[in-house]
């Protein structure tokens, strides 16, 4: 994938953007621009049809004003968190993202190695280009994600083989039974490469995925092909019955749907959107956040994902009722700018930037974070409300 010569770096084995060090998120995305194809950046990149969603989750969050608090004491500021009873150094994991072999040849080891050295969890997309065994071995906090395959018995397969290799949770994405129409891979023909494959699923199906064909992502062709778009809530229950792990549903907007995975005993709600990769017009994940909070009324954790640039949009996530946040393309644009290393630099430079976040908030910790004044909308005061409806 390499595009042009990234020149040399300051930090060992990390590709800078011209010029510069890296400093906030956006300077790794530059970065990983470098070293990345067009067609890999607009498959990471991209969102669905008219790019709306994507636009609204960085527009929802920059809405965001925050009110701090003084005179609290600061210098010990504690990021710890134990989302899904698995310990982490940051209320955040790293999200399910699919071929991460397409960004750095040591893909998601490379990832989960550097989660592993940060203390965060790391989620093995059932579309991971490395085995889930191997990824667990790397030693980092696992938990799997899943996709509802056509095949139950594969789905199954895929569950057993995540709970023998130690992930502690399962987190079921539903917010897809279809691909959302990618434009930009629709126009790219975007195929996999040679060597980057579903490597958890088996032979036949898998290899659609590399053929490749004008106006079309042969990704979606493969995903279309295997994901079962018949999912009910009766399906949740199976899993339910299938696995002792606790269990998280990925893709929640409607307070009623979060709701309901409160009543059939669902551990976690991931407030997402896809990353604007799913309804092209879907409501800013940010903007479902306090409704879902308010509707599950603390009967199941809640977690956040969509449009997290820094540590203050962490901070917001959290004022707004999320016990932690799922990183997304972020930790791809590490990947691609310097492997193990450029995600371990993501991620102590999120780590700085929510703790001096918390402490410029006058949080000790992130329950502080929760009892915060904020304004979502302007021109809509939202008040002290700790719980907005
Ligand atoms: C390249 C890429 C691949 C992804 N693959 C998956 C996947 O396999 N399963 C899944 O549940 N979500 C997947 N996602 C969505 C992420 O888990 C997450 O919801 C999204 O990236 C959050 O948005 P953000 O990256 O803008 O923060 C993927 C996202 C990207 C960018």
């Amino acid at each position: 994938v390499s595009k042009s010569d990234p020149g040399t770096s300051a930090q060992p084995g990390l590709v800078e953007p011209a010029g510069r060090s890296v400093a906030g998120l956006a300077d790794f995305e530059l970065a990983a621009r470098r070293v990345t194809s067009a067609e890999i950046h607009d498959f990471v990149c991209g969102g669905a049809e008219a790019e709306l969603t994507l636009a609204h989750n960085r527009s929802a969050l920059d809405a965001v004003q925050l009110v701090p608090r003084l005179f609290v004491g600061v210098s010990n500021v504690s990021t710890a968190a134990a989302p899904l009873g698995t310990a982490s150094t940051l209320p955040m994991a790293i999200a399910p993202m699919a071929y991460q072999r397409l960004l750095h040849p040591d893909g998601e080891l490379a990832t989960a190695r550097a989660a592993a050295q940060a203390g965060v969890p790391f989620t093995i997309a059932m579309l991971a280009s490395q085995t889930i065994e191997e990824i667990a071995k790397t030693g980092a906090a696992t938990w799997f994600q899943l996709y509802w395959l056509r095949d139950r018995g594969l789905t199954r397969e895929l569950v057993q083989r995540a709970e023998a290799a130690g992930c502690q949770a399962l987190m079921i994405t539903a917010d897809t039974p279809r691909m959302g129409r990618r434009l930009r891979d629709m126009r790219n023909g975007f195929r996999l490469r040679p060597g980057v494959v579903a490597a958890n699923l088996t032979d036949g199906p898998r290899s659609r995925a590399h053929v490749g064909r004008p106006g079309s992502s042969a990704v979606a062709e493969h995903t279309d092909a295997v994901f079962d778009p018949t999912l009910s809530w009766h399906d949740l229950d199976w899993i339910r019955e299938l696995t002792a792990l606790p269990l998280a549903v990925k893709g929640v907007l409607d307070p009623r749907d979060a709701a309901r995975c409160a009543d059939m005993g669902i551990d976690a709600v991931v407030v997402s959107n896809h990353g604007g990769r799913q309804l092209d017009g879907a409501v800013a994940s940010l903007r479902a956040l306090p409704e879902v909070y308010a509707a599950v009324d603390g009967r199941l954790e809640v977690f956040f994902d969509s449009g997290l640039r820094s540590g203050s949009d962490v901070l917001k996530a959290l004022a707004l009722g999320a016990d932690a946040v799922l990183l997304g393309r972020p930790a791809l644009w590490g990947l691609a700018a310097g492997g193990r290393q450029g995600v371990e630099a993501v991620l102590s430079t999120l780590r700085e930037e929510l703790t001096v976040a918390l402490a410029l908030a006058g949080c000790a910790d992130q329950a502080a974070a929760r009892s915060l004044r904020k304004d979502t909308d302007p021109g809509r005061w939202d008040g002290h409300r700790a719980r907005p409806s």
